[in-house]
């Protein structure tokens, strides 16, 4: 695989008009003059503040809002609002799991606290990617101004070789994504108990309280949940969980209740024993015999070794509001940094539906892309050059290369699958601490694994692994070497758990989202919306989004995203174009003038609950 970028001939002369670039000087002063002309901009843009507005001061230094325009045919209208809170808010993809945060707060938890709540609670009523049997990230910021991260990826087993998921003919196979064989170690159950005790106010017992009584007490199943079983039935009857979610062979039916006494039971062992309950315990002997019983080669051993790493935030800036993004073993925040690192270098951007927006950030994808494709993966087991990544510099270098009449060519292939398998949600509490987590099985309802016994469905995060170097994974991205699989490292992920501070420092926005590759692009076009486009949440959010991972070499769009005169232009300067129904599936929350806007992913389902 050539991993070079190489120029496209332009085909037929037609140019997409050019975006301002910043000459190499004005771009050297750029970031403190664009400080100081943006401070000007707040202070002309903003009123008195609302007495006793949010955490207690006002509202957050941002100009006033624009109201996009969005093309003819194109799904959403624009001006709609999320939920208005005046003190604390969750988002996640289940409103039983965003009232179990909720919940926790009005007790009085903090955001570590609900995240937890809220994290236990998605294993029960989104059992397709919320989970104890996978892992995630988490993103923490406390209202004092401490930064923080958590990495509780899953790893790979101690038994695991290169090549154990290719055939003799060196062709991948499915077990990297069915079956027992296609998990990782789960972190979730370490990763939220350490975030718990270091930021959280409250007991472990305390907040899987509300996940203990959904599972146990039962919940009414929704169309949402139903489609998604219907969906998975042909992978989630093969195994375990089929008593639980297929009574009488058919996927449970919209308003039954579901009940998962197994579930609960171990939610208990753990809000009872701690995490040692799961990697140590009753449940760690569940889920090895699990793995005994389909040749799976996960031991007691791995799961006693298991443990969530802290590591340091990324932080970068653009055009003065601040990102604390994730690190790797995620890709999500250096490939987010480097590609807004790219855009910053024009002094302005295109309007967001001129094609020659569209066509700076695809090219902007597609360098970061390359560097994620190329360089990255667990930094215990290669040296991931980070700083030099999402310096500024190496930003000027790659935009250097850009033409704004042509599109660069990486290589072409097929077509991209979909993913949105992952799950994200967002929190802040009332004095305005804040938490962005994203947790993830992989596919839907992981490797369709169900621990017997134990409740819980097993990730399939193997596949993230570089399982066949050089070959698409179910996402389509090729990796190389870097991210082959080794026993105990952490397979790379998209995962761009997100908290955005304005220019004065003050927190804007908490974001992420799922979805495989589209999970970097989709996060990172919300807060351009936001902040370049000037768009409400509820706009940005709602405004069509496109995608660009270097390989398959297009531009994903969703229907009716492009205006034709829009996909001409792109056409014609070279970009291939792959349209798709829904790309991403983003939770967020954006601090407003005297309280909190949480939109939940209008292309998906959810609940924003705040007070
Ligand atoms: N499993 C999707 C990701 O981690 O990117």
């Amino acid at each position: 695989m050539d991993l070079e970028l190489s120029v496209v001939a332009e085909k037929n002369g037609s140019t997409i008009r050019e975006a301002t670039r910043a000459p190499a000087d004005a771009q050297r002063g750029r970031p403190l003059r664009g400080l100081l002309l943006l401070s000007a901009a707040i202070l002309l843009a903003c009123r008195p503040m609302v007495a006793n507005g949010v955490f207690g001061s006002g509202g957050p230094s941002i100009p006033a809002r624009r109201t996009p325009e969005f093309p003819t045919g194109w799904r959403f209208t624009t001006g709609e609002r999320g939920v208005i809170s005046r003190n604390a808010m969750v988002v996640s993809n289940s409103a039983l799991a965003s009232e179990a945060g909720a919940e926790i707060m009005r007790r009085g938890g903090n955001a570590i606290d609900a995240a937890v709540a809220t994290g236990f609670a998605l294993a029960v009523t989104y059992p397709v990617a919320g989970n104890i049997g996978g892992g995630g990230f988490m993103v923490i910021r406390m209202a004092d101004g401490r930064v923080a991260s958590i990495d509780y990826r899953e790893v790979a087993p101690l038994a695991s070789t290169r090549n154990m998921y290719i055939d003799p003919s060196g062709m991948r196979t499915d077990k990297s994504l069915v079956g027992h064989l296609a998990s990782g170690v789960p972190g979730a159950v370490a990763g939220m108990a350490e975030a718990l005790s270091k930021y959280g106010s409250m007991s472990l017992g305390d907040v899987i309280e509300p996940a203990i009584r959904l599972a146990g007490e039962g919940f009414v199943v929704d169309s949402s949940l139903w489609r998604s079983l219907t969906g998975d039935s042909a992978l989630l009857t093969r195994f375990a969980g089929a008593t639980t979610f297929y009574p009488g062979g058919r996927p449970i039916a919209p308003g039954s209740r579901l009940v998962q006494q197994d579930l609960a039971r171990t939610l208990r062992l753990i809000a009872a024993q701690g995490p040692a309950a799961f990697y140590r315990g009753e449940v760690a002997d569940l889920l090895v015999a699990e793995m005994q019983r389909g040749a799976g080669i996960i031991t007691k051993e791995d799961l006693a070794r298991y443990r969530p790493i802290w590591r340091e935030p990324l932080r970068s800036s653009y055009r003065g509001y601040s990102l604390i993004a994730m690190p790797p073993a995620s890709s999500g925040g250096t490939t987010m940094i480097e590609s807004l690192n790219i855009l910053e270098t024009y002094a302005s951007l295109p309007p967001f539906h001129s094609s020659a927006y569209k066509h700076l950030l695809a090219e902007s994808f597609r360098r970061a892309f390359v560097d994620r494709n190329t360089k990255l993966c667990d930094p215990a087991f290669c040296n991931v050059p980070v700083a030099q990544l999402t310096s500024k510099s190496h930003a000027e270098t790659l935009a250097q290369t850009i033409k704004s009449n042509q599109a660069t060519r990486t290589s072409s292939m097929a077509s991209i699958p979909a993913g949105t398998h992952t799950t994200h949600y967002s929190v802040v509490d009332a004095k305005g601490n804040a938490v962005a987590t994203t947790t993830t099985l992989n596919g839907g309802y992981g490797s369709g694994v169900y621990v017997t016994g134990a409740g819980f469905f097993l990730n399939n995060e193997m596949d993230d692994l570089a399982v066949a170097p050089g070959q698409p994974n179910m996402f389509g991205l090729i990796e190389g070497e870097q991210n082959a699989v080794q026993p105990g490292k952490r397979p790379l992920s998209s995962m761009s758990p997100t908290i955005v501070l304005d220019p004065r420092g003050e927190l804007l926005l908490v974001a992420g989202a799922a979805g495989g590759p589209t999970i970097i692009t989709g996060t990172m076009q919300v807060i351009l919306n936001v902040i370049e486009h000037r768009m409400s949440l509820a706009d940005a959010m709602r405004a069509p989004r496109m995608h660009h991972q270097a390989w398959p070499d297009s531009i994903r769009f969703e229907r009716n995203g492009f205006t034709a005169a829009v996909s001409d232009s792109l056409t014609a300067i070279g970009h291939g174009l792959y349209q798709t129904q829904a790309l991403t599936n983003v939770n967020a929350i954006m601090r407003v003038r005297g309280g909190l806007e949480g939109v939940v992913e209008p292309r998906g389902s959810g609940g924003a609950v705040g007070y």
